[in-house]
């Protein structure tokens, strides 16, 4: 039930790993919760849940405006895929048309003069909402943990690692989500025009190896691989139907991380406890609860 002393809040991206983390956070907090999906079929299914859904496709502005109709606070998330550009900004246009007063947009941890393509995508669309006029919360996350057990995923009690000795910050989506969700409780009034920073611990592969060995009880080996076979990682992504443009900013990101241009990936800036007040997911806490899902891997040949 629509409560009018609430903001309306509009969360993109719902069925997807930060997402739906965003909703499950906003649920039962003092704000009208609107999710949206590209998928009719689950429009209706969340409707008849009695969920406040709406059709919306990134690639297809039409269906922005059924949407947008009412909205307060915009949780802006877009996918791997260089379309984010145009998506953000005709998204960003119909909010401005529709009265939106704050987006919270989901970017990357980059400094300002980044020379790799998404990361430099992601800075383009947060300069376009600065120029719309919209009071805005910029969200800087490092390297998801998913990544350890996603992407990266030990096999043959090997952690593979593409950037030799380089260290990377790591943040859990959970955090990020936990973040997002604060803000878009709280409002522009605390959070307008804050660029939060979201990196909590930073490990190269030898280290992020040695944490997976003291939480599995299994002795994980780091293998450093190249340029060149990462170059093959990305050939089989494109071919599994990854978006290209996507796909070839991340061989940009790693030459970029081995000729030192990326090192502030290595930073630490954790913002978690000042929204927060309390600390962010530890490297090791988020390996603890996957320790099922990493022995099962390791175990597994390559
Ligand atoms: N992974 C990292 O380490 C990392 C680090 C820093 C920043 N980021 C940023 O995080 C963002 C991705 O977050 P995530 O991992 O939560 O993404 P995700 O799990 O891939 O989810 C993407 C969401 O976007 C939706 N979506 C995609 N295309 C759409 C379209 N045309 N219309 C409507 N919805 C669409 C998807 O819906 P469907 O279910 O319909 O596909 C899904 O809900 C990117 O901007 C990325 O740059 C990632």
């Amino acid at each position: 039930m629509e409560n009018n002393q609430y903001p309306t809040v509009l969360v993109l991206g719902a069925s997807g790993t930060i997402g739906s983390q965003v909703v499950k956070d906003l649920e039962g907090k003092a704000v009208n919760l609107r999710i949206t999906s590209r998928k009719q079929q689950e429009v209706e299914q969340l409707t008849r849940e009695g969920k406040d859904c709406k059709y919306l496709d990134l690639d297809d502005p039409k269906t922005f405006a059924l949407a947008l109709a009412g909205v307060d606070r915009v949780f802006l998330l877009t996918g791997y895929t260089v379309a984010m550009l145009t998506q953000s900004k005709t998204l960003v246009d119909a909010a401005k048309k529709a009265g939106v007063s704050h987006i919270v947009h989901v970017g990357v941890f980059a400094e300002w003069d980044t020379t790799d393509a998404h990361f430099a995508w992601h800075q383009m669309i947060e300069k376009y909402i600065e120029a719309s006029g919209i009071a805005w919360t910029h969200l800087h996350p490092n390297m998801f943990m998913e990544a350890i057990t996603g992407a990266y995923l030990p096999k043959n009690f090997t952690y593979t690692t593409y950037w030799e000795d380089r260290r990377v910050g790591y943040i859990a989506s959970s955090d990020i989500a936990a973040v997002a969700a604060k803000v878009l409780v709280d409002g522009p009034q605390r959070h307008a025009g804050k660029d939060y920073w979201l990196s909590v611990e930073s490990h190269n592969g030898k280290e992020i190896a040695q944490l997976i060995s003291e939480v599995t009880g299994l002795e994980i080996k780091c293998e450093e691989k190249g340029l060149e076979e990462f170059k093959q990682l990305i050939e089989a992504w494109i071919a599994n139907g990854a978006d290209s443009w996507y796909a070839s900013a991340n061989i940009e990101f790693v030459s970029q991380m081995l000729d030192g241009r990326m090192s502030y990936m290595s930073m630490v800036q954790n913002d978690i406890p000042y929204i927060l007040g309390r600390p962010a997911k530890t490297v090791r806490e988020y390996l603890m609860e996957h320790k099922d899902v990493l022995i099962s891997s390791a175990n597994q040949k390559a």
